[in-house]
């Protein structure tokens, strides 16, 4: 079972962390009333491995029996309250018996006002957690109980509305809507593979709102014959996936309960719109589809997968014989889109940039205003939007809660939605009106790549099918669909350039810091070039627009300065010639991206690196390769961990997911990791 758990964690591990911990019963009682009497926790600061030492070290587990039911959680925590720490680390309990154990991942908004209620109530912390407040809670909530037979499952679906009430905010509401999972893994057949959403009374009748609902193959999951089954709650498929490939995906609000091996979901309040089951999905993910394969990391592994990622974007939707796009997650809703007002695409960080990229296209095929949005700033600003709006909301993850807090801004008054998202059942794919999988495959380095250059190709396939019925637009069209076609041999062409790139690598990683500059279709390239190295490398990086030179940034070249240029032949091509004469006047001596037959640049730059020539448009993926190559290799040359560092910003947890069972529970995040072993023999 510690192997399952501690297993499931390193799974997890590529997101990040600085503590793990496990909680676990005794076992072998009856029943988990019994087991729960002696719950044990054991954490760590630092790798799950230390928290793998720690258990062997411990004298009191028995690491050999076997048990008939039995239940554990883990987690890896990156600190937010209170330093790295075993103290700090989850599960957080409720008091020295352990009788209520918690993991979570996001954060508590309103933790310090529940805190002090609860200390004024006597209720002693241990931690800095904004999470103990939760464990405390359900106590307190237990301590005052109406009538010993209240269930666990009604305890903590009081403590989750206590919180709600408190901050009926947008933000807390939001943090309850992150990735959750159960896998469910039998060899006996299951008594169904929808299982129906249950409600609770609305409250008037106090008393059945203590009752769980019934437990009967209508309204729960079990194996037929009551035959052993597995029960794994988890934030991630990638820590359940070799155990199982059986998931059902709960959704904001949902209550999922285990009572002697049966599963139920309900929800506190009905709300028009809710689906009345939650279907049992087979997840097509392979665990060798998430490895590293040989490369060195899964940044490189994803850098190198572009040929292949790009070609999946495309796959099914783009006929290179007849020119023609067709995604079938838009054809429902393309005809409203074409009669909009304006487009905005609203992301953050490397998604944004995907945005960026690809807005002069969107603006020349489909003839709308474009707005490019950073999330945390469109929330920051209350933007006006409209009716007639449509609203992209791009994200790998599909759970940034930035976005999603904007989706939810935006769907309120009343815009059509779209998501461009990697990844299928997460909360921006759900919540939006209809939009594009990327189907890029799981990128699980921490730094976006293979995601950007895939979200690239779905935007611009989306501008040519804006404009399929367009005469004036076709040999326009016809251009950039057989651009999209030599693509992946032109992405395998510059991947060839890692040696060079490699060796550059080499001669820059000692600076503090890199300047890239460009303009037009290449802005975005600069911006995101720059985020990778900040990123990854922790070197001071920044893209500056080309045409922004001379007001300012100017300043910062001399010879010393390292400094990136893309010049490409199109339409910048004369300005973005001037702006390397500003730069070689102030002796500045660039590294220049550029074509592989413009001789002219090749000739007058003392550095080049030379990709080959593709459509104007299509040209930013092309440039951008060779960056995420160079922080990759300025990364490892610097000594920093490329998959594992730094991921405050990949923490995609928003998430206020309650998992419960009927006598002890679990409020869950990300991260974690819950596995019910029920046995019958
Ligand atoms: C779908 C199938 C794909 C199948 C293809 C066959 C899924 C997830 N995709 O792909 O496996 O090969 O049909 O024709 O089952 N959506 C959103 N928001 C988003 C992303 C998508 O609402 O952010 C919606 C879409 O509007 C659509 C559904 O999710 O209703 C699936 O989207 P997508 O996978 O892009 O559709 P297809 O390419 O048609
Ligand atoms: O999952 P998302 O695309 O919504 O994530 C948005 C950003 O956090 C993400 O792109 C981030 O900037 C990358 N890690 C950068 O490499």
């Amino acid at each position: 079972i510690l192997e399952i758990l501690l297993k499931g964690l390193q799974r997890l591990e590529y997101r990040g962390y600085d503590s793990a911990g496990v909680g676990i019963d005794g076992g072998n009682g009856k029943d988990w009333e019994s087991n729960a009497k002696s719950i044990q926790l054991i954490k760590q600061r630092g790798k799950v491995k230390v928290l793998d030492e720690e258990i062997h070290k411990q004298q009191d587990v028995d690491l050999d029996v076997e048990f008939d039911v039995h239940l554990g959680i883990a987690h890896t925590r990156w600190a937010t309250h209170g330093v790295p720490s075993p103290v700090n680390s989850h599960p957080q309990r409720s008091d020295k018996n352990n009788e209520f154990i918690v993991i979570h991942n996001g954060i508590i908004t309103n933790y310090k006002d529940l805190r002090k209620f609860l200390e004024s109530k006597g209720y002693e912390f241990e931690s800095e957690t904004d999470t103990e407040t939760i464990a405390k809670l359900v106590k307190y909530m237990y301590d005052n109980r109406e009538s010993d037979d209240i269930s666990f499952a009604t305890l903590v679906e009081r403590v989750t509305q206590q919180l709600v009430r408190v901050f009926s905010c947008t933000e807390l509401l939001l943090k309850r809507g992150g990735p959750l999972l159960i896998g469910v893994k039998s060899d006996h057949k299951l008594s169904t593979d929808h299982i129906p959403v249950l409600y609770r009374s609305s409250g008037k009748d106090k008393k059945s709102c203590t009752t769980l609902p019934r437990m009967d193959q209508d309204t729960c999951l079990f194996p037929v014959d009551e035959k052993a089954v597995e029960y794994y709650f988890a934030s991630d498929a990638s820590a359940v996936i070799e155990h199982t490939n059986r998931v059902i995906f709960l959704e904001d609000d949902d209550v999922a309960a285990v009572t002697d091996g049966r599963l139920s979901i309900h929800r506190i309040k009905r709300t028009a719109g809710d689906h009345p089951a939650r279907a049992i999905q087979t997840l097509q993910m392979e665990l060798q589809q998430i490895m590293k394969g040989n490369y060195s990391s899964f940044m490189q592994k994803e850098i190198f997968e572009q040929p292949e990622s790009v070609v999946n974007t495309m796959r099914g939707r783009v006929n290179f014989d007849n020119n023609t796009v067709t995604l079938g997650g838009l054809k429902d809703h393309i005809k409203e889109i074409q009669r909009c007002r304006r487009l905005i695409l609203i992301a953050c960080g490397t998604s944004y940039h995907a945005g960026v990229a690809t807005r002069q296209v969107l603006e020349e095929l489909t003839e709308l205003p474009v707005m490019v949005e950073l999330a945390s700033d469109f929330l920051d600003r209350n933007t006006p939007v409209f009716r007639d709006d449509v609203c992209f909301f791009i994200s790998q993850s599909g759970e940034t809660a930035d976005s999603l807090m904007a989706l939810r801004y935006c769907k309120e008054r009343g815009a059509l939605t779209v998501g461009i998202t990697n990844t299928v059942g997460s909360s921006i794919s759900r919540e939006t009106d209809c939009g594009v999988h990327i189907n890029a495959g799981p990128e699980i380095g921490v730094a976006s790549t293979k995601a950007y250059t895939s979200q690239f190709v779905a935007l611009i396939m989306f501008a040519l099918l804006m404009c399929d019925d367009r005469i004036s637009m076709q040999p326009r069209r016809r251009e950039i669909i057989q651009g999209l076609r030599v693509l992946p041999d032109l992405i395998k062409e510059v991947l060839s350039l890692d040696d060079e790139i490699q060796k550059l690598a080499a001669e820059l990683y000692q600076q503090k810091s890199v300047l890239i500059m460009g303009r037009g279709y290449h802005y975005a390239t600069c911006l995101e070039g720059a985020l990778k190295i900040k990123e990854i490398t922790y070197m001071h990086s920044e893209g500056i627009l080309a045409g922004e030179l001379k007001h300012g940034p100017l300043a910062l070249v001399d010879k010393l300065m390292p400094v990136i240029m893309i010049i490409m032949r199109d339409h910048t091509y004369i300005k973005c010639q001037n702006a390397l004469q500003q730069v070689v006047a102030r002796q500045g001596r660039p590294i220049v991206i550029c074509d592989k037959d413009d001789y002219e640049t090749i000739k007058n730059s003392s550095r080049t690196i030379k990709v080959p020539h593709c459509v104007d448009c299509l040209q930013g993926i092309l440039s951008v390769i060779p960056l995420q190559l160079l922080s990759f290799h300025l990364a490892v040359l610097r000594g920093y961990d490329v998959s594992t560092h730094h991921s405050g910003l990949k923490m995609i947890i928003q998430s206020f997911f309650v998992l419960i069972n009927n006598y002890y529970s679990l409020v869950g995040y990300a991260h974690i990791l819950l596995h019910i072993l029920l046995k019958n023999h």
